[in-house]
Order: structure tokens, then C-alpha cells, then sequence
């Protein structure tokens, strides 16, 4: 036997900052300064990470590129990483994410399958859903309700234990 089933996100898409909430207008103006910090002289993909935890404070990433390329670390990764070594108690409840590139053609970058597997890892370890706010290179803004919605099925903490 087979059954045809379908998976459906809802999400949002705001064409500009000012039409955003004025938390969210602060959280992704702090991803794009972070963006401006980004080491990334081999992609010129310049990504910027802030994290809102649940304590007020905001948590800033941006990728690191290496040349031995598997080394490269994305923003997401490293503002999670400083967020659990400062606040290892702290969930953090909203993500936004800004990515400039020369050569984007697409109209918006959201975390890679890796970051959003860390992300799901941070959210169930505190229980969170986790906003996602997204935009590249000043297009629409891309919101998302949680992480679980980019990582449909995903493997998680509920597979093991
Ligand atoms: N990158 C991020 O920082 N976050 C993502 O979610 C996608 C990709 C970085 C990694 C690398 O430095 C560059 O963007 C190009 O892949």
C-alpha cells in the first residue's frame, strides 16, 4: 500500500525593513552590521547571524572562511556557539539572518541544512519554536514561524531518546 502525503509551510514575506515589527527591525539591522564583519575573502558571500535569547541580550555571528574550505564556519554557527558558551541556560527565541553576495541571483538565502539542523538542535533543547527572519541582499524579507518549518522531518533529539 501507499498513501500520497504533503508537507505545507506557512511563512511570510515583507518587501522592506520598515514594514517589519520594530523588534524585528532591530534584530535583522544587527544581522547586517554583523554581515559587515564576515570573513569571506573566498565565496565574497558575506552572512551575518543575530540571535535574540530569551534573557533581552542579542548575540551576533558572521561566517569565517578558511582556505581549506571545509573549515569554513557560518554565521549561524558561530552566533549559536558564543551564545552557548556566554548563556549555556538561555534559549534563544529569535534568528535573523542577512547575507550580502554580488552574485545572488536568488531572492532569498536561509540557513543552510546544516545550520538549520544546529538551529533545531539549540530550539528542542529548550523547547523553542525559533522565528527565522531572512533576507539577502536587501530583497523582501523572508519570516519564518519556526526552524522545524526548513527542516521538515528532521532528525532530532526525539530519535534518540
Ligand atoms: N554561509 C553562512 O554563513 N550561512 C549559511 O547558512 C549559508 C552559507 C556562508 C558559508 C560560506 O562562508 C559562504 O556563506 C558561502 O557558502
Amino acid at each position: 500500500m501507499s498513501e500520497a502525503r504533503s508537507i505545507h509551510i506557512d511563512y511570510q514575506v515583507v518587501s522592506q525593513l520598515a514594514d517589519l515589527t520594530k523588534d524585528d527591525q532591530s534584530l535583522l539591522n544587527q544581522a547586517i552590521e554583523a554581515s559587515k564583519l564576515a570573513y569571506a575573502p573566498y565565496s565574497k558571500f558575506h552572512v551575518g547571524c543575530a540571535l535574540r535569547l530569551a534573557n533581552g541580550k542579542v548575540i551576533n555571528g558572521s561566517n569565517q572562511e578558511n582556505a581549506a574550505y571545509t573549515v569554513c564556519q557560518c554565521a549561524e554557527r558561530g552566533a549559536l556557539g558564543y551564545a552557548s558558551a556566554k548563556y549555556p541556560d538561555v534559549a534563544v527565541i529569535e534568528v535573523a539572518v542577512y547575507a550580502q553576495g554580488a552574485s545572488v541571483t536568488t531572492p532569498v538565502a536561509t540557513p543552510c541544512g546544516v545550520c538549520r539542523q544546529a538551529l533545531l538542535e539549540y530550539a528542542d533543547r529548550f523547547d523553542q519554536t525559533m522565528r527565522i527572519i531572512a533576507q539577502c541582499n536587501n530583497s523582501s524579507i523572508y519570516l519564518f514561524n519556526s526552524i522545524r518549518d526548513l527542516l521538515p522531518l528532521g532528525f532530532s533529539k526525539n530519535n534518540l531518546i
